[in-house]
């Protein structure tokens, strides 16, 4: 009833993927264009594939010798395929909840304990939950890894729902802490397992989201079209306020590999708002193993 998978699903329910399409078009051609010299003949996994509006997948398909996409709902991914016609037959499928959460019925135990306003429950369960074990059940190596942005979507939105339902406002910070503290090592683990998942000096490229502008906010509309702006007003963002989920998932995985380059993009999520987006091209290390 309260699982992950549900979320997930009834939250891209609400996207129109068409209309998402037209308005994502350029913001994924150009960073398609970025990241083409690494997918020739690759064997990809994707991550967060959702609806692949983020992708052009025909090009994508034209390059790649095979690509696996990975998300916890498989009808939003059938649904993104469809849209840009593409045959499901030209695409592995793997549908999975790359938190393994639901296996333990997180949500259900997370919304008792709030309904009871158990604040030392939920700081016990978290540190139990904190040390089980992660299988994200990806059996394969890839050459190539490409990772759409899903940290910040990783328990935090759900959460707060249930927090906004059980918990009044002056106390939800307290609420937070725990959380985002059961997160940070979740995102330290996913990271780990999907580094195992590439060959040896195979590549990332991860796109994940920083920050969140209405349109016609005068901070926006000065930095939006100057690269250079844009990094420094992000670098005293985060000296102000420190790292949100989306930059901690990217900088963690980052420090695990060998970084080749980065740039800044825009995602115009809706009417509405835009997302700064961080891309970055990275490279796994090989781990040399002590010899005896
Ligand atoms: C913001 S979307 C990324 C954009 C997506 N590529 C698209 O075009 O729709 C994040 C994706 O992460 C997936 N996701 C969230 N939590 C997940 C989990 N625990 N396991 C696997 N996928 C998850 C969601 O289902 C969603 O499709």
């Amino acid at each position: 009833m309260y699982s992950i998978k549900d979320y997930q699903h009834t939250l891209n329910k609400t996207i129109d993927i068409k209309k998402a399409l037209d308005l994502w078009q350029s913001y994924s051609d150009d960073m398609y264009t970025l990241y083409k010299p690494y997918l020739l003949n690759k064997k990809v996994l994707l991550i967060g594939a959702g609806h692949l509006t983020d992708f052009p997948m025909s090009k994508l398909l034209n390059q790649v010798s095979n690509i696996t996409i990975y998300d916890i709902d498989k009808d939003a991914m059938s649904l993104g395929l469809k849209a840009q016609n593409i045959n499901e037959d030209e695409i592995t499928f793997l549908t999975g909840d790359i938190t393994s959460l639901d296996n333990v019925n997180f949500f259900e135990q997370v919304v008792l304990l709030l309904q009871a306003k158990d604040l030392e429950g939920i700081k016990r369960f978290f540190r139990i939950i904190s040390h089980m074990n992660l299988d994200l059940s990806i059996n394969s190596k890839y050459d190539l890894l490409i990772i759409s942005p899903f940290y910040t979507q990783l328990l935090l939105p759900q959460y707060l729902m249930y927090l906004n339902e059980f918990i009044i406002k002056p106390k939800h910070n307290e609420y937070l802490e725990p959380l985002l503290n059961l997160i940070s090592k979740l995102i330290n683990k996913i990271n780990e397992q999907l580094i195992n998942c590439i060959n040896d000096y195979g590549k990332i490229i991860i796109m994940s989201d920083y920050l969140e502008f209405i349109l016609d906010d005068p901070k926006y509309l000065e930095i939006k079209n100057n690269k250079l702006e844009i990094e420094k007003y992000y670098q005293k963002y985060l000296v102000k306020y420190g790292q949100g989920l989306g930059s901690y998932g990217q900088t963690n995985l980052t420090e695990k590999t060998k970084s080749i380059n980065h740039s800044w993009h825009w995602w115009p999520f809706n009417e509405k708002k835009v997302l700064l987006v961080k891309l970055s091209i990275l490279e796994k290390v090989k781990v040399e193993k002590d010899g005896i």
